[in-house]
């Protein structure tokens, strides 16, 4: 595979952004407490942090309990880092079974809300951290009696209920790795994963609420296992949460209900001593190919980097009547970071909700804020624009006063956007961390510290303790203030990747290989006068559609796999909710009619396919694709075609000039 040539000053940026924000001056006396509280302790500690990492990181994991202290705080043979070599530890331990041994077992770890509202109000659950010890010992020993071992992988596949984070936490109790997929994904995107981790039981539900409607979680799995067993794989079994009492298929042998498993488990399973290194998750994420790459997370140096960034990022104290909320799914590396894995080791309650922010109505959200007095609150910028969309009065019907940190994830947040969140669900009182990060680092990269750092709407401002970032040109010498480039990590750090799941070779090719040692995001940034980073967004075939990953060339080959479709191609379009959409460009098969009804069925082929994440938000069905003379596909001419603006490119090249008056006509009627 080629790296496609990236010219650093064909990212701009358009955005003079003038406005700051000074943390709150009352922002001590609301908190309490505040970890890191001006600008220059965090210049003093992050400097520390880059001329000594090591004592930085040993004070930080010396707060986590140890089974075995490491040898070496770090191995670093680039691109391979090793971190608390020889150390042994156990992250469910130190979520749960930590905070029961201090005398915290009664205290609430989980607080969670299913959608269904009745004239009683929502369901709601609280767990202790001795309810969470309980509930994942006995899944842990239910797993072990299905045969899982340390190292096996365990798939699960459910909906925002607690039991999902407690089979994470099960899973690392037992030392078996989790590959958490999302929910909405369709059953073709389990099997291709299932098969890829080599995985042998999967734990589901019967349904998940969503929207009020039921999404068929175990009819999904049904036919995931059809199409393994097609390619001869088998599943061993399958664990069934019964959550909707929707009717359900049943294979005797295979199939388990997660209630009768977990009844006749035992209650002792102490957790299993893990090397530093050993995995403790793969996480499926797009990348340019039309693959999904299993990334690789090992348990020591994750644990460490989420706990601390957690713990800063948004200022969790535990004792203090702190709510954390986080509004993602644990189907993303958001939920597995900063629902479970980093929140619960700062005994901070950590609120689950199980469904759509607009059911019943579009002020659940406000109404679970009140409800539950949340002190901290984690959302992604598309859900903030729906928000605007939909209206300040649902905001302002409730009582948000609780609210005292504010975070975005997922996509670069447009200004109008920010400046929304900080008035209307802010009041202008809470700061605004926006959390530049990926699934590949494991936790927060470069984002304000909420005492520390002034803010500006649309910059992710600096990075964490210990990030080495920069934004570089292809020889990876540091580009000047406002000029654009890549955006790279020069040192290792704990929770970074340590793999792609079975392919060396491309995770050296995706990001490695650009810039000589450097960990290159794939993202377009900028640093300002300041030293404030800028997000310009993706630099390869990958768009951020609700600040999900989606690989243009999955979305393709989904739908070249109809019998309709000879040709594809698919670009992302700007998107008022969605920040980027889907744009697909679709040549079709001789004997295929073009009609609404075939669009129709092609978006619901590519939600079959992949997920209804991926349906395109416009299909356009053309004769011919605009191609260069050497037959490559012109992206960006698509790109402007979708928008519908203007083409400023070069289309000396082009091999056809009818194609694009022809594609300006293919527009959806
Ligand atoms: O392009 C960046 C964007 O999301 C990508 C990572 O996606 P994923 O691995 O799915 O993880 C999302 C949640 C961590 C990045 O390469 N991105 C994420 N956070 C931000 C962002 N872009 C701009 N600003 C952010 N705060």
């Amino acid at each position: 595979m080629t790296q496609p040539t990236f010219d650093p000053s064909s990212i701009e940026s358009i955005l003079h952004e003038e406005r700051h924000f000074n943390p709150p001056s009352d922002f001590v006396d609301r908190m309490g407490s505040v970890y890191v509280s001006s600008l220059s302790d965090y210049e003093k500690i992050y400097n520390r942090s880059i001329s000594d990492p090591q004592a930085f990181w040993t004070e930080i994991a010396e707060q986590l309990h140890w089974y075995r202290p490491w040898d070496r705080v770090l191995e670093w043979s680039p691109p391979d880092a090793k971190w608390f070599v020889g150390g042994q530890t156990n992250i469910c331990d130190n979520c749960v079974d930590r905070q029961v041994r201090n005398g915290h077992g009664d205290e609430t770890a989980i607080i969670w809300e299913g959608e269904p509202v009745d004239n009683g109000g929502p369901e709601i659950r609280r767990l202790t951290y001795a309810d969470l010890q309980r509930e994942t010992a006995r899944l842990g020993n239910a797993l072990k009696k299905l045969g899982v071992r340390k190292g096996d992988v365990v798939t699960i596949y459910m909906g925002m209920v607690p039991e999902l984070a407690i089979a994470m936490l099960a899973c690392a109790r037992i030392g078996a790795a989790h590959s958490v997929i999302f929910g909405g994904f369709s059953s073709q995107a389990i099997a291709d994963r299932v098969t890829d981790a080599d995985s042998r039981v999967i734990i589901t539900g019967d349904g998940a609420w969503r929207r009020g409607k039921i999404v068929p979680l175990k009819d999904n799995v049904d036919q995931a296992c059809e199409t393994l067993a097609a390619g001869n794989r088998d599943v061993d079994a399958v664990v069934v949460l019964k959550r909707c009492e929707n009717a359900i298929n049943w294979q005797d042998g295979r199939d388990h209900w997660y209630h009768e498993l977990t009844a006749a488990a035992d209650e002792d399973c102490p957790p299993e001593a893990m090397d530093s290194e050993d995995v403790l998750f793969l996480l499926y994420t797009s990348g340019s190919t039309g693959k999904p790459k299993g990334i690789v997370h090992t348990t020591g140096g994750y644990m460490v980097f989420t706990y601390i960034t957690a713990r800063y990022v948004f200022n969790l104290h535990p004792g203090r009547d702190q709510v954390y909320w986080c509004t993602a799914d644990c189907g993303w590396v958001t939920g597995h970071s900063y629902i479970v894995y980093g929140v619960l080791p700062n005994r901070v309650p950590s609120l689950m909700y199980e469904g759509a922010p607009n059911f019943p109505a579009e002020d659940r959200f406000w109404d679970i804020v009140e409800r539950h007095r949340v002190t901290q609150f984690y959302t992604a910028p598309t859900a903030i624009r729906a928000f605007m969309k939909w209206g300040a009065e649902h905001a302002e019907k409730h009582d948000l006063s609780s609210l005292k940190v504010l975070g975005t994830v997922g996509e670069p947040i447009n200004p109008e956007a920010w400046m929304w969140y900080h008035r209307v669900i802010g009041g202008e009182r809470c700061p605004i961390v926006d959390t530049w990060w990926q699934t590949e680092t494991g936790g927060h990269m470069i984002t304000p510290l909420p005492g520390a750092t002034p803010t500006t709407p649309g910059s992710c401002t600096l990075p964490f303790f210990g990030i080495d970032a920069a934004v570089v040109n292809e020889k990876g010498e540091e580009q000047p203030a406002n000029t654009g480039g890549l955006l790279v990590i020069r040192k290792p750090w704990p929770g970074m990747l340590r793999g792609i799941h079975g392919d060396r070779e491309r995770f050296l090719e995706t990001y490695w290989r650009r810039v000589e040692n450097m960990y290159c995001a794939g993202d377009g940034a900028k640093r300002d006068e300041h030293g404030y980073f800028w997000i310009m967004g993706r630099i390869d075939d990958v768009i951020n559609v609700s600040g999900h990953r989606l690989g243009t060339m999955e979305v393709e080959s989904a739908l070249v796999s109809h019998p309709a479709v000879v040709e594809a191609a698919v670009v992302g379009v700007p998107h008022e909710i969605k920040g980027t959409g889907i744009a697909a460009f679709v040549t079709l098969e001789s004997h295929a009619e073009p009609s609404a009804d075939l669009r129709e069925q092609l978006r619901d082929h590519v939600a079959r396919e992949i997920g209804a994440i991926a349906k395109p938000d416009q299909i356009r069905l053309t004769d011919a694709l605009p191609k260069t003379r050497s037959g490559k596909i012109m992206r960006r001419l698509l790109r402007d075609v979708a928008a519908g603006t203007d083409t400023e490119q070069d289309v000396t090249t082009l091999e056809d000039l009818t194609v694009l008056a022809k594609l300006r006509e293919s527009e959806e009627e």
